[in-house]
C-alpha cells in the first residue's frame, strides 16, 4: 500500500453526520500518509463530502467542482497529480452522473463506503475509469473502522449512533440517500465514547437522522433505546455533558424524556423538528403527527426539564401551502417559542412524493414567508439570548477565542460564550457571569463575578 507523505483536502457539505463522517475519512487516510491541509491547490486528494437535502446544496457541488478542477489541471501542469472525491448524499443520488457532469472527478462514493476508501483509490490508481461505489454494503462500515486511529483532540465531539430513516416524509431525500433505520450496538457505541474520553472529550453529542429512533442491541442481545443508551455513556468517567439530534416527535418515548429531568449530564436543549403548524399540511408532509400532538409532547418535556432550550426545523411553501397554512406555522411558533429553529424554502427533490405535486408555491411566495417567519424565530432567540444575562451559567470551556487571552465556551442551551479565562481552564465547566448578548453568541466573566 503507498504510504508516502500525501495531503487531503476534505470539504464538508451538510448535516453533522456529515461533519462525523469527515473526520472518519481523514482517520481512515492516515495511515495511507494523508496529512490534512487546508488548502486545496496544495492537495493530492480532494473530497467534497456533499448534502442533498435541497436543491441549492447539491448544485453547490456542481460549482465547487468548476473550480477544483481547475486546479487539477493547473497541478497537472508542475507535474503533480490531485485526485477528486465526491463522498457522501450527492454521490449516493446521483453515482454516475456525477462522472458525466464532472469528467474531471475519479471517485464518488456514498456515506456506507467511506471505510473502503483505502481500496478505492488503489483500484482509481490501477484503472483508466473513475471509481463509483454506491451500494449500501451488507458489512458494518462502524466495525471496519480501526480502534487504533484516534480522533484529533477535542472538547466535544460527535459520535453517530443511528443512521437512515425509515419515516419518509414525502419532501424528503434521506430515507433514498441515507438508507433505512440502523442502530449500532451499545457496546460498539460506548468503547467509542470511551475512547474519547480518554482523549480529553468532555462533552459527546450523538448523531442520527433519526437518533430518538435508535434502538441498539447490548451484549445480552436485547434492544435498548435512546435512554438507555444515555444511562449507559452518562456513567463513563469523563463524559460530563450528552446531547443527541435530530429527533423525531413521534419517537420521543416516556423514558426519554424522563431523562431529560433526571440524568444530569443530558443537556436542557432538545432539537425537535414540526416542520409546519397546519395538520393539513402535516398529512400531505406524511409526518405522522398533528401540530395537537406535537404541542402536548413539547408540554410533557417542559413539565420534566422546565428550562429546556427547543429548537426545529420548519419549511415555508410546501405544496399546496396556503396563506392560513403558514398563518398557523407562525401561531405554533408563537405557542412554542424556540430558543432558535432552523427554516428552509421547500426544495422539490427529484424522486420524492411531494416534488410529483402539481401545487407548487412560486418562489416569490416562498421568500416571503421564509421572511416572516425567520423575523419570529430570530426575535424568540433573541429574547431567548437576552433572558440570559445577569445569571450565572456552568461553561464547558473548548478553545481559544479570537481576542487575546478570550475562551469560547458553550452553555447547557448550546450557546457559544466567549469569556476571559487561562487557557488551562479548557476542558473544565466554569460557573460563567453572563454580562452581554452578541448576534449569535453571549459574552460573560469568569470567576463568576456579580
Ligand atoms: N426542502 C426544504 N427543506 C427540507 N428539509 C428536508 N428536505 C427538505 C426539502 N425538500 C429540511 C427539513 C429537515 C431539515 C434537515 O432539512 O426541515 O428537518
Ligand atoms: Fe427526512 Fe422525515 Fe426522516 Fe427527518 S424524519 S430524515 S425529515 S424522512
Amino acid at each position: 500500500m503507498d504510504t508516502a507523505p500525501k495531503k487531503v483536502f476534505v470539504r464538508t457539505y451538510g448535516c453533522q453526520m456529515n461533519v462525523y463522517d469527515s473526520e472518519r475519512m481523514r482517520d481512515v487516510l492516515g495511515p495511507l500518509g494523508y496529512a490534512e491541509t487546508a488548502v486545496p491547490e496544495e492537495a493530492d486528494l480532494v473530497i467534497l463530502n456533499t448534502c442533498h437535502i435541497r436543491e441549492k446544496a447539491a448544485e453547490k457541488v456542481y460549482s465547487e467542482l468548476g473550480k477544483i478542477r481547475r486546479m487539477k489541471r493547473e497541478r497537472a501542469e508542475l507535474g503533480a497529480e490531485m485526485l477528486i472525491a465526491v463522498a457522501g448524499c450527492v454521490a449516493q443520488a446521483e453515482g454516475e452522473e456525477i462522472v458525466r457532469r464532472a469528467p474531471a472527478v475519479d471517485l464518488v462514493f456514498g456515506p456506507q463506503t467511506y471505510h473502503r476508501l483505502p481500496q478505492l483509490l488503489a483500484r482509481r490508481k490501477e484503472g483508466g475509469r473513475a471509481v463509483v461505489e454506491t451500494e449500501f454494503p451488507a458489512e458494518d462500515k462502524f466495525e471496519r473502522l480501526d480502534d487504533n486511529v484516534l480522533p484529533r483532540k477535542s472538547v466535544a465531539a460527535f459520535l453517530t449512533v443511528q443512521e437512515g430513516c425509515d419515516k419518509f416524509c414525502s419532501f424528503c431525500v434521506v430515507p433514498y440517500t441515507r438508507g433505512s433505520e440502523f442502530s449500532r450496538p451499545v457496546e460498539q457505541v460506548v468503547a467509542e465514547a470511551r475512547r474519547l474520553a480518554t482523549r480529553g472529550v468532555k462533552e459527546l453529542t450523538l448523531l442520527g437522522q433519526n437518533v430518538n429512533a435508535y434502538h441498539g442491541l447490548d451484549g445480552q442481545g436485547r434492544s435498548i433505546g435512546l435512554a438507555g443508551l444515555v444511562a449507559e455513556l452518562s456513567r463513563i468517567d469523563g463524559i460530563e455533558r450528552l446531547r443527541y439530534t435530530t429527533s423525531h416527535p413521534r419517537d420521543m418515548t416516556d423514558d426519554l424524556i424522563a431523562a431529560h429531568a433526571e440524568n444530569s449530564k443530558l443537556m436542557p436543549y432538545l432539537h425537535l423538528p414540526v416542520q409546519s403548524g397546519s395538520d393539513s399540511i402535516l398529512k400531505s408532509m406524511n409526518r405522522g403527527h398533528t401540530t395537537e400532538f406535537y404541542i402536548r409532547l413539547v408540554e410533557e418535556i417542559r413539565a420534566a426539564r422546565p428550562d429546556i432550550a427547543l429548537s426545529g426545523d420548519f419549511i415555508v411553501g410546501f405544496p399546496g401551502e396556503t396563506d392560513d397554512d403558514f398563518e398557523s406555522t407562525l401561531n405554533l411558533v408563537r405557542e412554542v417559542g424556540y430558543a432558535s429553529a432552523f427554516s428552509f424554502k421547500y426544495s422539490s427533490r427529484p424522486g420524492t412524493p411531494a416534488a410529483e405535486s402539481n401545487k407548487q408555491i412560486s418562489e416569490k411566495e416562498k421568500s416571503a414567508r421564509l421572511q416572516d417567519l425567520q423575523a419570529l424565530i430570530h426575535a424568540q432567540q433573541t429574547a431567548f439570548n437576552e433572558a440570559m444575562v445577569g445569571r450565572s451559567v456552568p461553561v464547558l470551556l473548548e478553545k481559544p477565542g479570537r481576542d487575546p487571552g478570550q475562551l469560547v465556551g458553550r452553555s447547557p442551551y448550546l450557546q457559544s460564550v466567549h469569556l476571559q479565562a487561562d487557557l488551562s481552564l479548557i476542558g473544565t465547566i466554569v460557573d460563567t457571569h453572563i454580562s452581554g448578548v452578541g448576534t449569535n453568541s453571549l459574552s460573560g466573566h469568569y470567576p463568576h463575578a456579580v
